[in-house]
């Protein structure tokens, strides 16, 4: 039987307490989703492998729906800020939504049929992701990016697709601003 609980989170850490599960992911392992990837080698090589992303989940065994954090270190690879993998939902039925708690970023939107968006990451936003959108967010502040993410525990996560096709819009700095320009490497 499921018992209700109160979960602390902390919105400038991102500290979830208590989590069922975290993982880092490493600026390495992104490599590729980049528009120009030699410009992650040279950045790995002056700053090393930086943890460009944490999750941490609250996710009981048996529930329906699970929340959690995702911190995102600041930081760009020649313009382009630094993202997430980006995913749709295994599940085409599933939608999410993402509660900005602390920095400055973007997500980016897009649906198979080619409608695209931009939603606005500061705190006090809480962007409604529908099913079947694909969502990458990327981090265009000078510190942490923090929000809590919530979904339903069978929602799955697809890679496979963006990995391959990249997303539809890339977010870049141009004259000093965050900037959303067509990815030039997307395939269609
Ligand atoms: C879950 C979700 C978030 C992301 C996290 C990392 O559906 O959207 O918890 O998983 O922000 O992003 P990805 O998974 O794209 O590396
Ligand atoms: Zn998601």
């Amino acid at each position: 039987m499921l018992f209700p609980e109160g979960v602390l989170i902390d919105g400038v850490t991102g500290a979830v307490s208590p989590a069922t599960g975290r993982y880092v992911k490493k600026l390495s392992t992104l490599r590729d989703l980049y528009e120009t990837p030699p410009l992650v080698d040279a950045y790995l090589a002056e700053h090393g492998d930086v943890d460009a992303y944490e999750v941490v989940e609250y996710r009981p065994d048996g529930s329906d729906v699970c929340f959690g954090t995702t911190i995102m270190a600041p930081g760009r690879i020649g313009s382009e800020y630094f993202l997430t993998r980006g995913h749709y939902h295994a599940r085409s039925d599933r939608g999410e939504t993402y509660y900005t708690q602390s920095g400055e970023g973007l997500l980016l939107l897009h649906s198979r049929s080619g409608a695209c968006s931009v939603l606005e990451m500061r705190a006090g936003v809480c962007a409604f992701i529908p099913p079947a959108w694909a969502h990458r967010s990327v981090n265009t502040g000078p510190g942490k990016l923090v929000f809590v993410w919530t979904c339903t525990s069978d929602a799955g996560h697809d890679y496979g697709e963006i990995a391959t096709r990249g997303m539809r819009q890339r977010a870049v700095e141009r004259d000093g601003r965050p900037t959303i320009v067509p990815n030039q490497n997307y395939r269609d």
